[in-house]
């Protein structure tokens, strides 16, 4: 059974943002992005463990479109991709422990066939995957933060992702830092946040005009 770490429930409930209306594992709940990282070294068995996680995501036709170009901080790569970053994302992320590009890939053949298909879900797939990797770290105590505010074409360059990968997201990964390691504007934001109530998103049989 996961049992967050007490810390981690006592802002939840501090902020009571996150109340689940039906009891939810609180792996769902007690996750949360957060900016201020510590930029510690990140152990590879807790990195390759985050890629499991996503390795083992479902897809369609099980093409598995997710693909992963990662750099730890310290490395040149990392300056890489984090130099790919819009601005404020480079303010908060230059203290991850790593950073990685997902991308996707649509193409793909089928088992048992030779001829290549474009998957119609390859971003909904990468989805799942990043998805699966974001609750592993927090499972082992590790921060995630989703980016999609960075250069593509800068980011396609510095990985030599071939034209047929889409580049979806940078993911910052870190130990969570102290708030004050943050310009003051952000500091307020370090904590979990909103979500949508059940009936706005969830419909009987059929969607509402409005929704
Ligand atoms: C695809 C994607 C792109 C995002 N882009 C950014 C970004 O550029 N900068 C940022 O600070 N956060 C970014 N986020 C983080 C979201 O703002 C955050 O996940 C959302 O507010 C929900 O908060 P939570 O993850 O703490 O539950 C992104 C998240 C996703 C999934």
């Amino acid at each position: 059974m996961f049992e967050p770490d007490p810390a981690l429930v006592s802002l939840v409930s501090q902020a009571g943002e996150r109340a689940a209306d039906t009891p939810v594992s609180s792996l769902f709940i007690g996750r949360w992005s957060s900016r201020a990282m510590t930029g510690e070294p990140i152990p590879d068995h807790v990195l390759f463990a985050l890629f499991e996680a996503a390795r083992f995501a479902p897809s369609s036709y099980n093409s598995q479109p997710w693909r992963f170009a990662f750099a730890r901080r310290g490395e040149p790569e990392f300056e890489k991709l984090h130099a790919c970053l819009s601005e404020p994302n480079r303010v908060w992320s230059r203290n991850a422990s790593a950073l990685v590009l997902v991308a996707s890939k649509a193409a793909f053949t089928p088992d048992g066939k030779t001829e290549e298909m474009m998957s119609g879900s390859a971003s909904f797939d990468a989805g799942a995957a990043w998805a699966s990797l974001a609750f592993q770290a927090s499972l082992l105590g590790w921060s995630t933060r989703a980016m999609g505010g960075f250069d593509r074409g800068l980011a396609r360059a510095a990985t030599q992702a071939p034209e047929g990968l889409k580049l979806e997201a940078m993911v910052a990964i870190g130990k969570r830092g102290d708030p004050a390691l943050l310009p003051e504007d952000r500091r307020p934001l370090e904590k979990p946040n909103r979500r949508k109530k059940i009936k706005e998103i969830v419909f009987t049989g059929g969607f509402p005009a409005d929704c």
